[in-house]
């Protein structure tokens, strides 16, 4: 598995596909490192790379299921699940993350929300709905490479900045919600479900 999931992260990088980075997983794994999840949610599969990432903090019969909506992408994680013999433990909704979330009615312990930024606020919408009560909602890119707290306000970037401040604003203000925005990769927002 290690090998290939080398080779997995390689050629995303080479092909410029963007996936979660080093320190990212690493505090991802650190978190879970005392207890394992039995169900992930994850919104932006690409090319799988994370979800296959993610099967290691799972515990025995735990599942993840992900959502991409590019039809190439989909089939390179398909073959990137087979090669890293993880089929089992992860299943692909196909299509667009804003029209199949509303059709979902289970609870994950652990949602990674890692798609298009400018609906991100709905995401969150969508993970409060889905998150269990012990649960941790993730946002990755949160900081969108420093624009989010930044006075950047320019051309085509702008509504996606404006959706991932608005996400932050969101999340901080929700008193169900202890959340941590941390600066690592390109930012991730940490949200645990208060109880
Ligand atoms: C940053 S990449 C995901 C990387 C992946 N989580 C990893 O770390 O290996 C984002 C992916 O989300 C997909 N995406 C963006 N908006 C989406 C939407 N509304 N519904 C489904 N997929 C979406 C894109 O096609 C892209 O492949």
């Amino acid at each position: 598995m290690e090998e290939e999931l080398k080779n997995v992260k390689e050629k995303a990088l080479q092909d410029h596909i963007p996936i979660i980075m080093d320190d990212t997983l690493a505090y991802i794994y650190k978190f879970f490192e005392k207890q394992k999840v039995h169900s992930i949610l994850e919104i932006g599969t690409a090319v799988g790379y994370s979800a296959i990432c993610f099967t290691k903090i799972l515990n025995e019969d735990g599942f993840i299921d992900t959502i991409e909506r590019d039809t190439q992408r989909i089939e390179e994680a398909k073959l990137n699940f087979e090669k890293t013999n993880v089929v089992k433990k992860i299943k692909i909704y196909e299509g667009d993350a804003v029209e199949i979330l509303p059709t979902i009615h289970k609870q994950y312990d652990m949602i990674f929300i890692d798609a298009a930024k400018g609906k991100y606020p709905f995401f969150l919408n969508e993970a409060l709905r889905l998150i269990k009560e012990n649960g941790v909602i993730f946002a990755d890119n949160i900081l969108y490479k420093g624009y989010v707290l930044s006075d950047y306000n320019k051309h085509k970037q702008r509504t996606a900045v404006r959706n991932l401040r608005e996400y932050i604003k969101l999340v901080s203000e929700n008193p169900k919600l202890e959340t941590k925005i941390l600066e690592i990769g390109d930012g991730l927002a940490v949200s645990k479900i208060r109880h």
